[in-house]
């Protein structure tokens, strides 16, 4: 089975982080989210992924040569963004004749995909649209379905705060899905092709699971994936908490709690503090410093006996010794003035 696999959005709610780092490459506690997306592919018979993103393209160039092939995977660049349903249409002779998996590549779960690929090919739809409950709509695409799942409305982002079943952004879809459609323009699966479907009478189901998933949208939603991730909450996953990357160093004196996320090469100094935060490779932390509810960006350096509270600081940004921020989002490479 072939799959697309989205990573061409913008992350605005995900900065100061996505500034330097396409969102897809955030680290879910020691690797990128997409090498777990890829193996999780790969885990359900998926041998060759197409991926696509009109910028920031050469941040993707480590990761590929990391996959080393599998699965194989196919690296289109978009003359300008082509939005959700544009990006799938505009790989559509890459992924062969079957049904093939579509996704957003900015959300964490373990949902099955053999499960769903049955489910799939037991209603012969033209989609098939992965479905998660939450409480409030507004930020997704809400989807009513029928006793037997057949999709009776897709309405993206509703205005008001209601309940329900959600696109959880992964589909399994039949290429005939897309006829009549023009290529090479913008084009949204979300609010275009699904009612379209729908609309017409084809048939598009919605697939419901009890699997782990958080879409990566904000800061805090990416801190709460590494902690259900260290607190064992997905399938296939397992950690030590806290988690303390390879070649990272953390002085006997330092405090880290159980939700805190040490990445690759971090130094944790004596008497400092870290917890319910990430902090990725690269950073530093002083003597006697205190991270708490926040995320480091690569490199980002804390002084001593600093207090980063509720922050997020971007890549290779500073926050001097003593100072205290909170509720602060510090932008790469820039200094962070202490918060009043
Ligand atoms: N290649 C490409 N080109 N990818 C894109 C483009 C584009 O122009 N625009 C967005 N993407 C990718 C993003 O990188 C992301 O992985 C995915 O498509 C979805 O885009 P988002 O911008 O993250 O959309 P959203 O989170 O507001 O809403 C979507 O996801 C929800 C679940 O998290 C919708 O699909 C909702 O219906 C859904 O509930
Ligand atoms: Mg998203």
């Amino acid at each position: 089975m072939r799959a697309v696999v989205l990573v061409g959005g913008q992350g605005t709610r995900l900065r100061p982080l996505t500034e330097t780092l396409k969102k897809e490459l955030l680290p879910l506690v020691d690797r990128p989210l997409l090498h777990h997306t890829m193996d999780r592919l790969v885990r359900h018979g998926v041998d060759h992924v197409v991926l696509s993103s009109s910028y920031l393209e050469a941040s993707f160039g480590p990761f590929l040569e990391e996959r080393n092939g599998s699965p194989v995977i196919e690296w289109i660049t978009e003359p300008e963004p082509l939005d959700t349903g544009g990006a799938i249409l505009n790989a559509l002779d890459r992924v062969g004749d079957e049904a093939f998996l579509a996704m957003n590549g900015d959300v964490i779960t373990d949902l099955d995909l053999t499960e769903l690929r049955s489910f799939h090919e037991r209603s012969s739809a033209a989609a098939t649209i992965a479905l998660h409950r939450v409480e409030d709509a507004r930020a997704f695409g809400l989807v009513s379905t029928a006793s037997d799942g057949r999709v009776l409305e897709f309405r993206e982002k509703p205005a008001e705060a209601v309940s329900g079943d959600i696109n959880a952004g992964t589909y399994l879809l039949d290429r005939r899905a897309f006829e009549g459609f023009p290529a090479g323009e913008p084009l949204s699966i979300e609010t275009a092709v699904f009612p379209a479907l729908i609309g017409s009478g084809r048939a598009v189901y919605g697939f419901r699971s009890d699997a782990y998933w958080m879409d990566l949208g904000t800061p805090e939603k990416y801190r709460r994936a590494q902690f259900d991730a260290l607190d064992g909450r997905m399938h296939g996953l397992r950690y030590e908490a806290p988690y303390v990357g390879p070649g990272a160093h953390v002085d006997p004196t330092a405090r880290l709690a159980p939700h805190a996320v040490i990445g690759a090469g971090v130094r944790v100094e004596r008497d400092a503090e870290v917890a319910e935060s990430v902090v990725l490779a690269g950073a530093r932390i002083g003597a006697g410093a205190r991270v708490l509810d926040s995320i480091l960006g690569p490199n980002a350096e804390v002084g001593e006996g600093a207090s980063v509270l509720e922050s997020v600081v971007g890549e290779s940004a500073q926050v001097g010794a003593g100072a205290t921020i909170e509720d602060a989002r510090v932008p790469p490479f820039t200094e962070a003035r202490a918060s009043d």
